[in-house]
Parts: C-alpha cells; structure tokens; sequence
C-alpha cells in the first residue's frame, strides 16, 4: 500500500489535529499523539528549558501562565486597533503587544523576547508533522490545511506562513466547513443544500454550502468570531467568581448565546434566499455543538435532525484529508469535489 504524502490538517483555536487519506482502504486516519490523543491543545508553553507543545503546554499552564501562549489563532494575520488590542489583552494571562497593528506575545524564559502567533502556529504544526511523520515513517512535507470560511487572504496568507516556518508546503488551502461536509460524505450524496454549524472553542461558523456537480460554492455565511467553548468557559468561570463573592452575583444570560445563534442561523438563510424546507442536511461541526442546548435549538428551528455521524471534534480533519487524499492523487477520480473561492462574499456579523 502506497504511503501517502500529504497530510491534513485542522489547526483549531483550542486543540487541533492531523490525518491522512489511506489509498488503500479509501478510509481516512487521524493520527495521535504519542499518548493516543486524537487531537492536542493549540497550547505552547515556553521555559528556559524548551518549548513544550500540545499537552505538555497544557501541563505548563498553571505553573507558568505568562509564558504558555493560546488561542493563537484568533491572533493570527489580523489588525487590531490599540484598543482592541488593550481589551484582548484584559482576557489573558500572557502580554500581547501591538506591532503596527499585528498582535505579538511577549514570553521570558532566560531572556524577555516576543512572539508572533504565525510562530505559535509554526510549533503546533512541527508538533502535527512530527505526530504524522512517526506514525508513517517517512518525512512529510506537503500539507492541506483548513481555516475558517471568514479568513481574509492576510489571515490564510499568515496561517500558509505559519506552516512554510514549520517546514510544510501547503497544497491548498480549504475552508473549515467545506472539510466538514466533505467528511460526511456529502460530495457524493443526493445532497444540495448542506449548511454546516460550527462551534468550537473560539468561534462560531454557519455556512451554506451549495453543492454543484461535486464542487461546493459557499451560498452564504454568518458568525460571530468571538463566540466558542472558550467564551461559554469563560462565563461560567465569571458567573462562579461572582457567586462566590456576592450571593446575588450578575448572572450570564445563557439565553442571549442561544439568541445570537438562532439569529446568525436566519441571516444566514436570508443571504442565501434558502427556506428552512430547502436545507437538505445540517452538518454539526465543533466540540461546542455537542451542548443539548444547542441541538436542540437548530432541531426545533429546522424541524430536522442535524447530522452528527462524524465525531463533531474531528469532522474538519477528516474532511481536510479526504482533500491532501485528493490532491495527492489517491482519490478516486470521479468524485474529486472541490471548492470554490467565493471572495467576494459578504459576512454576516453577529459580535
Ligand atoms: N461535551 C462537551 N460539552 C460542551 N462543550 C464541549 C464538549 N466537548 C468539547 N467542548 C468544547 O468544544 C471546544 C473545542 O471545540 P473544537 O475542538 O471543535 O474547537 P477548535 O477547532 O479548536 O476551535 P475553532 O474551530 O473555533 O478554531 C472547547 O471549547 C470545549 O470546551
Ligand atoms: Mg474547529
């Protein structure tokens, strides 16, 4: 069996993960790390020792808060005012200074140095290579990797650059929930319209997906790009400090989060000129779709069961496989679905 030579990858903003197409079973693997976890913390601690990476950044965190950098990615090819940067800032233990609009982090081990979130990225995806090239046994130096459908090309040109430091060219580069749908098989299904619901751990992604003779055009897209596992962690983290130290402490509307989906599920139809009828299949992406809660608000919207075959954690990698399976050319021919860039679509916001 041929040993394939391009990986996928879903660089997430909390944990992230590698696979590969297996051309000869026609199955995807994601690959573990080397305590068999399918995916590792977008986490990278730095000591005077080394920098520790995945679950041993994580390890680090409590013990050395300043200098274990995450959430990256929320970082990563963007402009902020000083402002925003100052706010950003209020919610993390490490520092965060503005370089003419780009984030970078300060960390001091031996010596006091920053670092920007291309290079945070760059140790997470050395950490993924290294995970694919021991479980193949061959180096690896192709990759397809897939980032949210809202990046800009600053945004997908930072996350390329990340994976060039890391010693990875990228192939292409896919679009989160196109990998998602692509992971249900829905590039070879009677399916049409397919819109996929991603909550991870930093952002919230609905898109409809539109599916022409295997080749998905995104329709419509809608979101909030501060809204994931990491903010609901956040407010129950807030709401226990405030019970703690007022018995009547403020409580965080859970109800307002649920509202912001709804709405952004509707726009995003509205874009689209979809009815609910016409969604053939609801794609549940994001370790954050697995809160009751939030089924059943898009059941009772849709009057439908969403889709929730594939592991909602590792739906994007696999999806992202099928694609290095596709182009590194071990994908059977007639069903090699691809994507078309829609650049000029607008987003829906709902920050
Ligand atoms: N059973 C669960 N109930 C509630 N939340 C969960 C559950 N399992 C995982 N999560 C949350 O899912 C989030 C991680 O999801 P996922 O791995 O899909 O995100 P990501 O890909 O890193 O982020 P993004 O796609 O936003 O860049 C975490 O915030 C975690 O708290
Ligand atoms: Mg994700």
């Amino acid at each position: 069996m041929p040993t394939p030579k391009v990986i996928g990858i879903d660089l997430g903003t909390t944990y992230c993960s590698v696979g590969v197409f297996l051309p000869g079973t026609g199955q995807v693997k994601v690959i573990a790390d080397e305590n068999g976890h399918n995916s590792i913390p977008s986490i990278v601690s730095f000591t005077d020792r080394d920098v520790y990476v995945g679950y041993d950044g994580l390890e680090l965190a409590d013990a050395n808060p300043q200098n274990t950098i995450y959430d990256a990615k929320r970082f990563i090819g963007k402009i902020f005012t000083s402002e925003e940067l100052k706010s950003e800032s209020s919610r993390y233990p490490f520092k965060i200074f503005n370089n003419d609009g780009s984030a970078e982090f300060s960390v001091t081990t031996n010596e006091t140095f920053r670092v920007t979130p291309e290079h945070i990225g760059s140790q997470l995806l050395l950490k993924l290579k290294k995970m694919a090239e021991d479980h193949l046994g061959v180096p690896i130096s192709k990759a397809v990797i897939s980032v949210p459908a809202e990046f800009d090309e600053r945004q997908r040109n930072a996350t390329v650059k990340a994976a060039n430091l890391a010693g990875l060219e990228i192939l292409r580069v896919i679009n989160e929930p196109t990998a998602a749908a692509m992971a249900y098989g829905l590039h070879k299904a009677d399916v049409f319209n397919v819109l996929v619901v991603d909550l991870g751990g930093g952002t919230l992604d609905v898109s409809l997906l539109n599916k022409q003779g295997g080749m998905f055009l995104t329709r419509a897209m809608a979101g909030n790009n501060k809204l994931g596992g990491q903010d609901f962690n956040q407010r129950l983290m807030q709401h226990l400090y405030d019970q703690l130290n007022q018995v009547y402490g403020s409580l965080p509307s859970r109800k307002e989060e649920i509202h912001r989906l709804r709405q952004a599920v509707e726009a995003v139809l509205k874009e689209g000129h979809l009815h609910e009828e016409e969604v053939d299949e609801i794609v549940l992406v994001g370790g954050s779709t697995r809160i009751p809660k939030i089924r059943e608000v898009i059941r009772d919207f849709f009057g439908k069961e969403p889709n929730t075959s594939v592991d909602p954690d590792l739906a994007v990698v696999m999806g992202v496989a099928i694609q290095a399976g596709i182009v590194g050319g071990s994908w059977p021919l007639q069903v090699s679905a691809i994507e078309i860039p829609n650049k000029h679509l607008r987003k829906t916001n709902f920050n």
